[in-house]
């Protein structure tokens, strides 16, 4: 058997540390003029000041509107484009200044699941080569060492060593998926950063990838950053939550108490919009707050609180002044910028994942690193 194969076991850290840091992250997309000469006429504000750490081992949630920024993100903590300003840490490591020859170390840390299972696996190429591709790039097993490898990987996510010789074309969406992860986790990297992997999947096939993913982060010790419109799945998976909005992070916190008890007005208007009457009842309230309008463009948003155009509770000092993420009273992890707070008992119905994808797919025990994120909760509390 090859020596060199699916990812080994998970290295033994400090509980509770940060794997990923972020600091005062930037991403501007210059506008430029129609005229020859192409001149900076503005700037698309896509990341526009973000702070967030993911801990080893654990799930970031990262949830928001179309248009947000969050894949903007995605794509720079992954070093597909450059930042603007700011910075990210990964082991202590600044990502933003390493030159080229450095990021190859970097490819092999983190790695990316995306949403299009579809475009994001060349159809002309069969599933040996796919999967062997980051193998060959940074000097993996050669060979028939190498075809074992990915045959392992293959079995590993739920697929067929069969399958080797097949083209992407032959699989199924959430096989497609599965390909996607095992080439994601090929070489073994720590962070692995999800933009939205299951959207384009069935709600059955979205239960079994999502297992799949946690899974393989109980058995590897990963770390993700976990993309996703849709609040039901990532209370699922994620042990803390960062919501996004127009290139800003307006509330975050650990899950339960995120989802209990939102302080963000644009918060509390994603998770009414999730259907659960149970939840609903239980509250003796089955008011959903409707979001109107589009979110504005980040080419030009909004004075002070970016949300403050769409939002219900808006006061005049929400257009004059940028509220600043604060601690809720009861627990300092779960932090929100509003001048203008959700007050216990204002109309709120809790997400919780569609009925038919928890019918097929039943949620998990939390797992012992999740487990101790609510015993540590409890206890600062
Ligand atoms: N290369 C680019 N050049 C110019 N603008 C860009 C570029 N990439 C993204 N944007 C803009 O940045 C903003 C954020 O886009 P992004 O794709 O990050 O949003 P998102 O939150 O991932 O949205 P979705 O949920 O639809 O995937 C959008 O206004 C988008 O048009
Ligand atoms: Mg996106």
């Amino acid at each position: 058997m090859s020596t060199v194969t699916a990812p080994a076991g998970p290295t033994v850290h400090p509980a509770g540390d940060n794997l990923l840091e972020i600091t005062d992250l930037v991403k501007h997309f210059p506008i430029k003029s129609g005229s020859l000469l192409g001149r900076t006429v503005g700037q698309v504000r896509a990341v526009d000041g973000v702070t967030l750490s993911v801990r080893r081992g654990r799930t970031l949630g990262l949830v928001g509107e179309s248009g947000c920024g969050k894949s903007t993100l995605a794509r720079v903590v992954t070093a597909l484009q450059p930042a603007t300003s700011g910075s990210i840490k990964l082991n202590g490591t600044e990502l933003t200044t390493l030159r080229s020859g450095q990021m190859r170390g970097l490819r092999r840390q983190v790695q990316m699941v995306f949403q299009d299972p579809y475009g994001s696996l060349n159809p002309r190429r069969r599933v040996g080569s796919i999967l062997g591709e980051p193998y060959a790039i940074h000097d993996g097993p050669k060979g028939k060492d190498r075809q074992q490898a990915v045959q392992q990987l293959l079995e590993r996510v739920g697929l067929s060593s069969d399958h080797y010789n097949r083209f992407p074309t032959e699989f199924s969406g959430g096989q497609r998926q599965r390909l996607g992860i095992a080439r994601a986790l090929a070489l073994r990297p720590e962070l692995v950063v999800c933009d939205e992997p299951v959207s384009a999947l069935d709600v059955s096939i979205q239960a079994q990838v999502l297992n799949l993913l946690e899974d393989l982060q109980d058995e590897f010790g990963l770390t993700y950053l976990f993309i996703a419109h849709d609040l039901s799945v990532v209370r699922h998976v994620s042990d803390e939550v960062a919501v996004m909005y127009l290139g800003k992070i307006v509330e975050r916190g650990p899950v339960e108490s995120l989802y209990s008890r939102p302080r963000h007005p644009y918060t509390n208007a994603l998770l009414s919009a999730v259907p659960d009457p149970s939840a609903a009842a239980q509250r003796g309230t089955s008011t959903r707050i409707v979001l109107t309008g589009d979110v504005p463009s980040p080419a030009a948003p909004p004075s002070g609180c970016r949300f403050h155009t769409r939002c219900p509770k808006a006061q005049d000092l929400c257009s004059q002044e940028e509220p600043l993420l604060r601690p809720t009273p009861e627990d300092p992890e779960h932090v929100f910028a509003c001048h203008y707070p959700v007050a216990a008992g204002e109309p709120l119905s809790i997400g919780t994942w569609s009925e038919s994808a928890q019918a097929a797919v039943p949620r998990r025990a939390p797992s012992p690193a999740r487990t101790s994120i609510t015993k540590n909760r409890e206890g600062s509390a």
